[in-house]
Parts: C-alpha cells; structure tokens; sequence
C-alpha cells in the first residue's frame, strides 16, 4: 500500500529493451566491448530486483535478429559474453527458482551456445519463481512470420480451415503465448523507439522510456517505472468512465 493507501498496482509482465551499452563506454573513452560488461553486471542486478519487486515475467532484450550487422568484432564479443553469462549465471538463477527461456531464431548460432541455451532451460523448467525469457536473434517481425508459417503448414495440410483463425489461435503460435502480454516496456538509452522487439505482444503494453544507459539503470530507477505504470489508467479502448465502474 503506498502512503495515500491506494494499494500499489505491480505489473506481471515487464519487457525491456537493454539499450546504451556502447555510449556508456564511449562517454567514458573506454571500448564498446567495456559497455556490455558493464551492461552484464546490470542485467544481473535488475533480474534480482524484479524477483524482489515481485514481477511475476521479465522478457529481455539481449540481441537483435538485426545486430548481426554490427562490426564482426563486436558481434563476436557480443556471443563470448553470452555464453560466460550462461555459463556462470544459470545455476544461481536456478537457486533462485527462475524459470529460464530463450525466444528467437536459434538455427544461428554455434551448436555449444545452442546447447548451453537447452541445458539453462532444462535446468530451470520446473521452477516456480520468476519466468524470465531471453530474446536473443529475435525479431517481432520474425515472430509473427513465424506464426504464420505454422498456420499456413496446417492450412496446407488439410488440418485447419482458414475461417478458424482467429486473434487468439494466431496468438498461440507467437514466442511467450503461455505469457500474459507484458503490462511495462521499458528502454533505456534514449531512443524512443521499438527496435522491432515484441511487435504482436505490445499492443497495449505501457511504454516508458529513459535517457539511462543501460550500466546505469538501477532498481531505483526500476521503480520509478512502476510507479509510472502504476498511475497509468489502462483503459484497452474503453472509456475513463467505463474503467472507473470496473475497478470499482
Ligand atoms: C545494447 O546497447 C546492447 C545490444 C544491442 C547488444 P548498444 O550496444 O546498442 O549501445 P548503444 O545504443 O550503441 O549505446
Ligand atoms: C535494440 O537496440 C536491441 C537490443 C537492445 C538488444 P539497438 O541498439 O540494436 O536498436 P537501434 O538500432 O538503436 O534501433
Ligand atoms: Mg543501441
């Protein structure tokens, strides 16, 4: 309850775009490679604090299906770091009873990374704690494709008729259709953009934006984005009105 006694509306889902990593470097004369160390270290301190603000799904934004086009170098730092982080964070995560989950299109990378990625995700399926995903060679436009495609083989093969698609039947076949679709987006580093990140999912999603690079993000500033969200009347194309009457 906050001091005014309005109990505190906490979103089940947050989606994060982990972006500044290279300015923060770049503001310091360091190489970008010391922004995604930096960034790293963060990613750690916001998955605890989501777990301690109780946030039921926490989707991240780790590497774009469209990052490939940065400097092979950086690329490949980018896929060393990945995998020290799987390597050195799963059994902690599993500890913490989170439950680990990788949407995007896998067939990319190396078979060790895949591998890695299918044991993280082994390790930890049973758990009951925080479902976190990692987007990692994701794209939204990727994902709806996706969903399409799946639907078309069904079509194709006689065991769909197209009449029967629906909202909810496409849904089913996006990443996360187990998920709620997420209540907070959040991006750090300026950019008041989607990146092509949760396309489908965003819908009605509450966007919060802010100039924070991502090695400086801190649960502090988490907070100030539930706060935000928590004065925010999500009205799914009802009126004010309408919404009051419900919540009422
Ligand atoms: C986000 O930080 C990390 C990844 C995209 C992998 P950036 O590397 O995009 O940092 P800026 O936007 O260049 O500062
Ligand atoms: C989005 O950030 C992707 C990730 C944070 C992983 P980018 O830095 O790639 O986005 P743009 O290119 O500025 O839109
Ligand atoms: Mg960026």
């Amino acid at each position: 309850m906050t001091e005014t006694d309005q109990p505190v509306r906490v979103p089940a889902h947050v989606a994060i775009i982990m972006d500044g990593n290279g300015r923060w470097a770049s503001h310091r004369g360091k190489h970008r490679s010391a922004g995604h160390q930096a960034g790293f270290k963060t990613t750690r301190a916001i998955v605890e604090a989501c777990i301690r603000q109780r946030i039921k799904a926490l989707t991240l934004f780790a590497f774009s299906s469209e990052n490939w086009a940065r400097p092979q170098q950086e690329v490949g730092l980018l896929m060393d770091l990945f995998m020290h982080a799987l390597k050195s964070e799963v059994a902690k995560l599993h500890e913490n009873n989170v439950r680990m989950r990788f949407i995007g299109e896998r067939s990319a990378f190396s078979e060790k990374l895949r591998k890695q990625m299918a044991l993280a995700e082994e390790k930890t399926a049973d758990n009951t704690g925080l479902e976190l995903a990692i987007a990692v060679n994701y794209g939204g436009r990727w994902d709806i494709v996706n969903a399409a495609k799946a639907l078309a083989q069904q079509v194709h093969e006689g065991s769909l008729d197209p009449d029967d698609i629906t909202l909810d039947r496409f849904a089913g076949y996006v990443s996360l259709s187990d998920l709620s679709d997420p209540d907070l987006f959040i991006r750090t580093g300026g950019e008041k953009r989607i990146s092509n990140y949760l396309l489908w999912h965003l819908a009605y999603t509450e966007l919060y934006f802010t100039d924070t690079l991502w090695p400086d993000f801190s649960e502090a500033e988490l907070c100030e984005a539930l706060a935000f969200f928590s004065g925010r009347q999500r009205r799914f194309g009802m009126t004010g009105d309408q919404v009051e009457k419900i919540n009422a």
